[in-house]
């Protein structure tokens, strides 16, 4: 377990908490395989009735560690980043997201595959993947175009424009913008506590269901995007992008 993943019951709720504050909760390798063990195990415990994912009241996460992106890349299906994303994929319980600060990358990607998600107005969310000399990745590339159609998600995954938690409740990518980061906390646990009093296979039921229609070919795009974001990471452009975060400079492309 990384002790950079903290995790606590409340009633039926697992409380899943991003706590690496210094680095504005930055994804370690460590701290994906914590996730994915904590949610594989969440799944198999017939006490757990919901997740609830939290960065806390600061920052919900600054996405991967791009110090990690430089000197350990992931490489693709084995790595721990993909155990991640294929344990929350999977997953067959409720997942809630309490979003406050920064979500950055993976930070707001992930939301696209929880099912209630709770953020605060000034929270701001963006998907630099391209800025990074990336690509777009855990099924952005499909959800986003259909969620808000081409041109905005242009925006958002071409250019990687910032967007606030008013404009994500807008858009459909949160459920409800709240006015400050406490309020988003107790919305969502509210809301996470509220499937304790469901019968459990009826949700679970309903979830896959909602989740069928496009799974197969999720799956696909998921896997897609992985082979080229893993082959991109080796790229001139996204070294020099990524050093260029870590010296805190622009990054010059004029010579790529
Ligand atoms: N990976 C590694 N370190 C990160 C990080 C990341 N994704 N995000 C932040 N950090 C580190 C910074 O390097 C800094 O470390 P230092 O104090 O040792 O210099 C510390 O966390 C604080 O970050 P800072 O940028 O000073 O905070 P801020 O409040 O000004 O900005 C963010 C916060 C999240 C907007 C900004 O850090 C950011 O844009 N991070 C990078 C996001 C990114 O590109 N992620 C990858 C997506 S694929």
């Amino acid at each position: 377990m990384s002790a950079h993943i903290l995790t606590e019951r409340e009633g039926g709720v697992l409380i899943l908490r991003m706590n690496r504050p210094e680095k504005k909760n930055a994804l370690t390798r460590a701290m994906y395989k914590a996730m994915a063990q904590t949610l594989t195990q969440a799944d198999q415990d017939a006490s757990v009735r919901s997740v609830l994912i939290t960065g806390g009241h600061d920052c919900f996460t600054s996405g991967n560690d791009v110090a990690d992106f430089l000197q350990a890349p992931p490489d693709g299906l084995n790595s721990e980043v993909f155990m991640f994303m294929q344990a929350l994929f999977d997953f067959s319980k409720p997942v809630v997201a309490a979003v406050c600060g920064s979500a950055v990358g993976i930070g707001t990607t992930l939301l696209l595959h929880c099912d209630l998600v709770y953020v605060s107005r000034d929270a701001t969310l963006k998907m630099p993947f391209v800025n990074l000399g990336l690509c777009p990745e855990y099924g952005s590339s499909m959800i986003l175009p259909r969620l808000l159609g081409q041109a905005k998600a242009a925006e958002l995954l071409l250019l990687g424009s910032a967007f606030n938690g008013e404009q994500a409740a807008a858009w459909g990518i949160a459920n409800q913008a709240l006015h400050d980061s406490a309020a988003t906390i107790a919305k969502a646990f509210d809301m996470a506590q509220r499937f304790s009093l469901l019968p459990p296979s009826a949700v679970t039921d309903s979830k896959r269901l909602m989740r069928a229609p496009d799974r197969e070919q999720l799956r696909q795009v998921i896997a897609a995007e992985g082979e080229l974001f893993s082959q991109r990471l080796h790229s001139p452009e996204a070294r020099e992008a990524m050093t260029a975060f870590m010296q805190r400079r622009k990054p010059d492309f004029s010579n790529l």
